[in-house]
Order: C-alpha cells, then structure tokens, then sequence
C-alpha cells in the first residue's frame, strides 16, 4: 500500500497548508539533493587542505573537521536552513491536526468502540516510557514520541504520520514506498512457504508498517508495540479506518510480557537506530525469546553504517545527532549488529545482514534478518 494512504483520522490541509507543506519538501529536496553535495567540495578545496597544513599533513580528527566546518558561512547557512526546514516542517504539519484535534479525536473514540476491523487497544497507565524515549523529541517532533495529553489523545500519532510523509518525500524516498512490502518482498523470496500465525511489530509508532503486514497476512494475528500512548491511540484508529485488525499494545520491546515462543514473525521498521545500545541489545534478545521454531525476525532501518567511511563522511552524516535531535544515530551507525546478533544467541548461521531496495530512491533500506531453527 502506499505509505500516504487516505484515511479518516488524516487532517484536512487547506490551500495555505497544501502551499506551506509543498515549499517544505520542496526547500527540503533542494537542501538534500543540491547543497548539501556542496558540503563535501567545499570540504575537498578549502577545509581539508588547510586542516592538514596545521595538522602537518595528518588525517584531520571528526572534531577538528567538525570545527573547521562550522567555521566556514555557507556550511553553517546550510545547516541553519535544514534545521529551520524541520521545525518548519512540524509548523506545517501541525497547524491541520491542531485545527482539527476534536474531530480527530471524536473519529479516534468512534473508531475504536466500533472496532470494524476487529483490532484492539492496551493502554497501560502504569506504564513509564523509557528515558531514550522522553529525554527529547527526537527529530524535532513537538511532544516527542511519547507526548500524552490525557484521556483520548492522539496527537503524538497524528504528528508523527504527517511529519514522516513530508519528511519521506523530502528525503527522495517517495509516496509509493513501503518499508514493510519491501519485507515481505524479502521473506516471500526467502522463505516462499512461509505463513505466519502471530506477527509482532516492534516499535510501530503509527503503524504505518503494522498496517500493511495485516493485510497482507489477513490471516495472522497482528500485535504491533509502541511506549507512548498517544502513538497508539492513533495508531489503532487508523488502523480500524484502514479496516486492518491490529492489537496494539503500550510495551517496551526489551521486554514485551508476551509468552516465550509466542511470534512466527517478529519485525520492526526504522527503530534500532532510534534506540540505544542497551535497548537495541534488548530487543534482540526478546525477538530470539519471543519466536517459534521456525519462526522468523527482519528488523529493517537506514542505511546508515559508519565502517569504512571516511571521518569526513562520518561528519557529514551525524549532522542528525547534533540538529535533528537524533541521540542514537551515531551509535546505531557504529553499532557491531553480527556482533549483537551472537550475544542474543542468535546461531550465525541463522541470520543475515544486508540491503533491501527502496521502491523510489536512491537508497537501499537496511536490514538484520534470520530465522529459528524447527525443533
Ligand atoms: C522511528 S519510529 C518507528 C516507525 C514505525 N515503525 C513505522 O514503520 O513508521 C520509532 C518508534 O519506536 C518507539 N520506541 C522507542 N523505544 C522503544 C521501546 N523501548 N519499546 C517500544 N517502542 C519503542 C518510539 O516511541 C517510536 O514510536
């Protein structure tokens, strides 16, 4: 399905928010796809040279690259401006839902005492998001992930779907694309017989991929997890207006209360590199716990792995860390996954790590994969 699809819990944008949302992606595009190749030039002709004539002809370190870089006027114009597009991009986005957050929510209550879909909600009051989560709104999201505004709140949700579409196409990855098709692509390929019962999505803010694995699989059980309550308010109303039946449930992927062996196929979409160490380490040793003989996992991400690059490089691609309010995006792009694989007990011979393609763009996604072995 596409990963715009229409639904009853989207806001209506006007004219005004149509333009101030298409100057978005589009001042987006142009900083991604134009200038920010400049950054590497300029880079090249003028930072580089100079940082080794005072380095005598040593390789500049991250930190000397990084000072030298926001030294220069058009490297920190540039980064301004792609700051100022993101916090623009939540203005844009947000102006709609917050005109519309009473109908919205009037749908989300509607929606979820009708249950069309079959699918189902577990808040849990009790619950306390983790700090990776709290500590800031990651990529700028006003609220952050596990923003809750009380009985019926949808907001966080709301937010997160229209900020990640904007966001997508100003990326280049398109309307059509869906990371979760791109999954089953790759376990259809690989596992051609393979019909799971019980399905556990990871992490599914919205559900944007939950979605499309229940119909995909309209026969399996479909439980997605997320830690912030308003994510899923939303997430399970639009899941029942996109007539999908999804259980949706407030849990932490380190340790998700399911039964041992309960999943066939556990996945997630686009969380190790929002998560620490600790928590990445975590939630693959739950997948292992969680599945069946014979079972499968597919934890899919960026393509964002620092081995083999270039301080330079390294640089340029944590400009997320330091502006976007990304905490773990160096972490995640360091992290050793083969290695964390083996220490969740993941036999080697069971996985795999590599590249699945994106329907528009020029960037793969990324993914870790494996299978239980039968009994
Ligand atoms: C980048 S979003 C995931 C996007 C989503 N899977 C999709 O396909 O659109 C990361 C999500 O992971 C959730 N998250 C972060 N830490 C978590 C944890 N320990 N357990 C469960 N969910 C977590 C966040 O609340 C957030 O909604």
């Amino acid at each position: 399905m596409a990963r715009n699809a229409r639904h009853e819990m989207l806001a209506q944008a006007d004219a005004d928010d149509v333009a101030r949302q298409a100057f978005v992606v589009a001042l987006k595009q142009g900083l991604n796809r134009s200038v920010r190749s400049r950054n590497e030039a300029l880079y090249e002709a003028i930072v580089e040279p100079g940082l080794r004539v005072h380095a005598a002809g040593a390789d500049p370190s991250r930190e000397a690259i990084r000072d030298a870089m926001y030294a220069e006027s058009s490297y920190r114009s540039w980064s301004a401006l792609a700051r100022g597009a993101q916090e623009l991009m939540w203005d844009a986005v947000g102006a709609p839902i917050r005109r519309e957050r009473d109908r919205l929510e009037a749908s989300a209550r509607r929606l979820a005492s009708e249950r069309r879909a079959g699918g189902s909600l577990e808040l849990d009051p009790s619950f306390e998001p983790p700090r990776g989560v709290t500590a800031m709104d990651i990529h700028l999201q006003p609220g952050g992930y596990a923003l809750d505004l009380g009985d019926g709140d949808i907001m966080a949700g709301a937010l997160y779907e229209a900020g990640g579409n904007i966001y997508a196409f100003g990326q280049g990855i398109g309307r059509s694309d869906s990371k979760a098709a791109h999954v089953q692509r790759y376990i259809a390929t690989r596992w051609p017989d393979f019909r799971p019962r019980r399905i556990l999505d990871m992490g599914c803010s919205a559900g944007s991929a939950s979605v499309p694995h229940a119909l995909a699989f309209p026969d399996a059980d479909v439980h997605a997890i997320d830690v912030g309550a308003g994510m899923l308010r939303y997430a399970h109303a639009r899941a029942e207006a996109l007539g999908a039946r999804v259980h949706f449930h407030q849990r932490d992927c380190t340790a998700t209360r399911f039964p041992d062996g309960h999943f066939d196929l556990v996945v997630s979409h686009n969380l190790m590199h929002e998560s620490s160490d600790a928590t990445r380490r975590g939630m693959l040793r739950e997948t292992w716990r969680l599945l069946a003989p014979g079972g499968v996992f597919v934890h899919q991400d960026v393509p964002l792995r620092f081995a083999g690059l270039s301080e330079f490089r390294k640089f340029e691609l944590s400009w997320d860390t330091r502006n976007n309010n990304e905490p773990f995006w160096e972490v995640y792009a360091n992290a050793d996954l083969a290695t964390d694989l083996a220490a969740a007990g993941i036999p080697a011979g069971h996985t795999w790590i590599g590249h699945l393609p994106q329907a528009e763009g020029s960037l793969p996604w990324f993914a870790v994969a494996g299978s239980k072995p039968c009994e």
